[in-house]
């Protein structure tokens, strides 16, 4: 199995689990306790059925959206996900490249591995940065001057990580940042030669926004969950996130909103943007899904905020469904991560391909030129509340 046979999540997901040791691979595929929120993200989306319209002339099809004021070439993002230096090589480089090469926005994380600054020079597209909300001050400081610094137009305070999710599939292989040497990682790295020599031999893991002021995750092994328990401050509130929010000023979204009551709350602070997200299942599992979850929120804020969708995406038919209901864009982590672990920059490029011919195909097959025709008139819940 190579590249060439990877025509959908699934199949990158296979060749993933191929190319990664175990607990590589597994960090990516886990998720909270039993995994119920992680799967219902994706299965959300079957309780729903589209409804097309024929005879439209669909010849030419507009896909591109506007989203916290930046022009998408496609209705999907890449979410912001850390580490990617451990997933492959290519790292956050690839997938600058690959985000760029099909013109849709690219986040990066406060615990990626490369740079924003260098970020900035390979992205000619819109980039988000993800704000971790540290408790040490100087760090969340110098991480909101950088991406500033580094022209960033939209920044992202993730609201769902206050303390570490339960992932038993990291306790279980023992995964952490960096990667432990010990005899059970030692036989995995042994059976996937390919990647521990290029784990090895190419430039050196590290997380360089955090350069300075702490120490886990690059020169102290730790989990994420430990990371988020640990480094992160549990008395972040409304107020904090408020006064981020004026700091910043410009464009800014709140990650991790699956209440009404919260993304009111958002507009009211200011905010430009929500991410309907529960972190891809990884923290509250039984939390709902954001497909699930978004008509209500649209319904509050949607036309006062822009509302994205964050989670379980597969599939163009999952986009067109999320914009019918509201959502102004869809963003996923997995959805590229699997393929960059399968083939750095070429799978990010090839999944992100095969989500727009996805797309350009759903909407023609939808009779819609431009996703503004996509409406709740042509969905239909099968299980109405
Ligand atoms: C995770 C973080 C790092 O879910 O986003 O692992």
């Amino acid at each position: 199995m190579g590249l060439n046979d990877c025509h959908n999540f699934q199949d990158f997901r296979k060749l993933a689990k191929r190319r990664l040791p175990g607990p590589i691979f597994h960090y990516i595929d886990g998720a909270a306790d039993d995994e119920i929120t992680y799967r219902r993200n994706t299965t959300a989306f079957d309780d729903v059925d589209l409804v097309p319209n024929v005879l439209a002339g669909v010849e030419e099809v507009d896909m591109s959206v506007e989203v916290m004021g930046q022009k998408l070439d496609m209705p999907v993002y890449c979410a912001p996900t850390a580490l990617q230096r451990l997933f492959h090589h290519d790292g956050e480089r690839g997938v600058a490249r690959a985000a760029t090469k099909y013109g849709t926005m690219f986040g990066v994380s406060s615990l990626a591995t490369v740079t924003v600054e260098e970020i900035a020079q390979i992205a000619n597209t819109p980039k988000m940065f993800q704000f971790y909300f540290h408790k040490d001050r100087g760090l969340n400081d110098a991480l909101l001057e950088r991406a500033r610094e580094a022209n960033f137009e939209v920044l992202a305070l993730t609201v769902d990580t206050i303390t570490g999710g339960n992932r038993e599939r990291d306790l279980r292989t023992g995964f952490t940042s960096p990667p432990k040497l010990t005899l059970e990682s030692m036989l995995s790295f042994a059976t996937h030669p390919m990647w521990a020599w290029n784990f090895y031999t190419k430039p050196k893991f590290d997380m360089p926004h955090l350069s300075g002021y702490v120490s886990e995750g690059t020169n102290v092994a730790v989990s994420v969950g430990n990371y988020f328990s640990t480094m992160l401050d549990q008395s972040m509130n409304w107020k904090d996130a408020e006064e981020l929010c004026a700091k910043w000023n410009g464009q800014f979204a709140l990650k991790g909103i699956m209440s009404v009551e919260d993304a009111k709350r958002a507009v009211d602070i200011g905010c430009t943007g929500i991410m309907v997200s529960n972190h891809g299942g990884r923290q509250l599992d039984g939390s709902r899904s954001p497909f699930d979850q978004l008509a209500e929120i649209v319904d509050a804020v949607g036309d006062k905020i822009d509302v994205i969708c964050e989670g379980g995406v597969q599939r163009g038919t999952h986009v067109l469904k999320a914009l019918s209901v509201g959502a102004k864009a869809c963003s996923g982590g997995r959805l590229y991560l699997y393929a960059l672990a399968a083939a750095g920059q070429a799978g990010v490029e090839r999944a992100l391909g095969n989500l727009r011919t996805e797309i350009e195909r759903d909407m023609k097959l939808m009779g819609i030129t431009s996703l503004d025709q996509l409406n709740r008139d042509n969905l239909r819940f099968r299980n109405p509340l």
